[in-house]
């Protein structure tokens, strides 16, 4: 008797009703479930175990979300509970070991390498606790690879990467090396980097972890101007307080789980959508 596969390999056509039924399952229809219109990132029965030999180590235990268009969402939890692995798995930079993520309607966890590759850098901006900027390089180059990499041709790259540092207020420091710069001018450097392309999705994580007072609220500050400027997404975890005056939404993840309360806060409504 011949298998599903087997059958979708013989009649094209089938195949691709076979592929609709699937993710059909995964990301039941607003008849099944109630799904806002402007839902750009949707994360379904997601589960991740990490392995090290024989010892299996689960982590997230069945998480489902849904982020909208515009919105900042925070993810604060314990240390430990698993929110870096959750949005590592939303930029697909880690496989989840169950469940999918689908974001701008495509489902990311299905994506081959190269593909899913292609569409992160297209679509995400990632910002890390710790830069991650090339230490050879200088705050303008830091920026100008990444838009290299999207494709930008260098003229235009160029141009964008002196207005990236300019809206980070940092046009002064483009010659200048990360070991040269403060941490919360690098973390902005790392900032305007995500922001290279114009992604329509930003995450970030603990980016104000390693600053000081002062830079960090500078960074929050701009993280909320920028984005809205850009009409963005962003969700960020953090364990910082001050980042929830300029949140839509946090969700607290305990334990691998998300916990209630996960409302809307302060009944922000944002009808911007993000740019195409
Ligand atoms: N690569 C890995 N291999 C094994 N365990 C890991 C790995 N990465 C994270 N963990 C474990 O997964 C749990 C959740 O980690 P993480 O997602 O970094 O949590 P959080 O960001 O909330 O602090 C922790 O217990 C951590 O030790
Ligand atoms: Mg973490």
């Amino acid at each position: 008797m011949l298998n599903l596969g087997q059958i979708s390999s013989l009649f094209p056509f089938f195949a691709i009703l076979n592929q609709a039924f699937m993710q059909s399952i995964a990301f039941p229809s607003p008849h099944h479930e109630a799904v806002h219109q402007n839902v750009i990132l949707s994360v379904r029965g997601l589960e991740m175990t990490y392995y090290a030999g024989h010892q299996a180590t689960p982590v997230l235990k069945g998480i489902d979300l849904d982020v909208k268009a515009g919105d900042i969402e925070l993810l604060m939890g314990p240390s430990g509970s698993g929110k870096t692995t959750l949005l590592s798995i939303m930029a697909g930079i880690l496989t989840p070991t169950a469940g999918h993520v689908r974001l701008f309607g495509q489902d990311i966890t299905s994506l081959p390498k190269r593909q899913l590759a292609q569409f992160r850098l297209q679509n995400i901006g990632f910002i890390f606790q710790g830069f991650n900027l090339f230490p050879a390089l200088t705050a303008a180059e830091n920026i100008g690879v990444a838009l290299q990499l999207k494709g930008v041709p260098s003229k235009q790259a160029k141009t964008q990467v002196m207005e990236l540092l300019e809206r980070v207020g940092l046009a002064e420091r483009a010659d200048h090396l990360p070991e040269d710069l403060s941490g919360g001018q690098k973390q902005r450097v790392a900032i305007a980097r995500a922001l290279a392309g114009h992604p329509k999705l930003i995450l970030a994580d603990e980016p104000t972890a390693a600053l000081d007072s002062q830079s960090g609220r500078r960074v929050i500050e701009i993280l909320g101007q920028l984005a809205k400027q850009d009409g963005c997404t962003v969700v960020m975890v953090t364990h910082d307080p001050r980042i929830v005056d300029i949140a839509d939404r946090v969700v607290y993840v305990e334990d691998g789980q998300i916990t209630p309360p996960s409302s809307p806060i302060k009944g922000k409504i944002h009808s911007e959508s993000c740019r195409e």
